[in-house]
């Protein structure tokens, strides 16, 4: 029997950051990110309803090739992919963190479903919107899929999955949604992988690979603003939830790719000096003219720096399943701890 992990929470209590009745988990990590010296916001919050839907925009936009690449590569590859996914394991539970839309999933579910594997099929999203609408179309697109969504933050999801079956499992986590984790995350999404998979479990991550910067620029400097709604829905989330008062006039969006680091920034910058109060936080924030509000990072890979991620937490790369551009992988890992 394995033991369920227990996390301890720390809080910090400035004084001034006494709240009076118990914040949500959003005005929290408002709270902290637009108190802070470098004023910031955490992109998992990008996507409520609206933003899930502007998300979908961006990836049926043709700049944003991510989908495309990722499309092609379970398209073209589905057969490979799932020998290789199921090579020693018939009867498995394939859990997807960040599933959206699951409309790249449907390929690889499809051909499992038709080749008889025996799985059952757990999309885990931060949107409950994202997850009835799953659930719904794969109702009728595979009725005899058992599905199983479960709404809610990836660590929370996985924690309480763990130990869940005695069955095999399969973890995706597609579409280079990794590609927004810091150093931190990415040690701490990986540690928590490494504790919940066991030895033979499956995980296969799309990354999205180094290339022309140009490339990378288009996708994130749209000209039909998607990227921009994107990132200010989340100001307009923090009006409808929070009772903030953000004017998304006096704001700009700004990207920028650094080939170096492999990094994507997102910023939205203050346009004027300006005080936006947040009702809920009974806070005021300032702001400085051009001064920046940090909103995520997209980061982009090499195969070999995917090979010793792989490495470092226990498990060794079977496949790099890449398209034909070689502009995208998803990479089928094995636990061997
Ligand atoms: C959902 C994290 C993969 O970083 O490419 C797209 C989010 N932000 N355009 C990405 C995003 C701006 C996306 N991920």
């Amino acid at each position: 029997m394995r033991l369920k992990p227990v996390f301890l929470q720390i809080t910090f209590n400035h004084n001034m950051m006494i709240p009076k009745v118990q914040l949500s988990p959003l005005a929290t990590d408002t709270l902290k990110g637009l108190s802070a010296n470098k004023k910031y916001l955490l992109s998992k919050y990008f996507y409520d309803d609206m933003g899930s839907r502007i998300f979908q925009d961006i990836m049926h936009m043709p700049e944003y090739y991510l989908t495309d690449c990722e499309f092609e590569i379970f398209k073209n590859q589905k057969q490979e992919i799932i020998a290789a996914m199921a090579k020693d394991t018939v009867h498995f539970e394939l859990v997807e963190l960040g599933s959206g839309d699951g409309l790249k999933t449907k390929i690889l579910l499809n051909a499992l479903v038709s080749s008889g594997f025996n799985f059952k099929y757990i999309p885990v999203d931060i949107s409950k919107n994202a997850n009835d609408e799953l659930e719904t179309s794969l109702a009728a697109l595979l009725p005899s899929l058992e599905v199983k969504p479960e709404t809610g933050d990836f660590f929370k999801v996985m924690n309480h999955l763990n130990g869940y079956s005695g069955l095999h499992k399969i973890i995706f986590f597609l579409g280079s949604n990794i590609g927004n984790f810091s150093d931190t995350e990415l040690d701490f999404f990986f540690n928590h992988l490494a504790k919940y998979a066991r030895k033979g479990d499956k995980v296969m991550i799309g990354f999205d690979l180094k290339k022309s910067p140009n490339i990378i620029m288009n996708a994130y400097n749209d000209p039909h603003g998607h990227t921009r709604n994107f990132n200010f829905n989340h100001l307009a989330r923090l009006n409808r939830e929070l009772d903030a008062n953000f004017d998304l006039h006096n704001f700009e969006q700004y990207s920028s790719y650094n080939p170096h680091t492999g990094i994507v920034k997102s910023h939205l910058i203050s346009l004027k000096n300006q005080v936006v109060q947040i009702e809920t936080l009974e806070r005021e924030f300032y702001f400085k003219q051009w001064e920046t509000i940090f909103m995520e990072i997209s980061r982009k890979f090499d195969l070999e720096t995917i090979e010793s991620l792989a490495i470092k937490y226990g498990f060794e790369v079977e496949n790099h399943f890449v398209d034909s551009q070689k502009y995208f992988t998803d990479s089928l890992w094995v636990k061997v701890k």
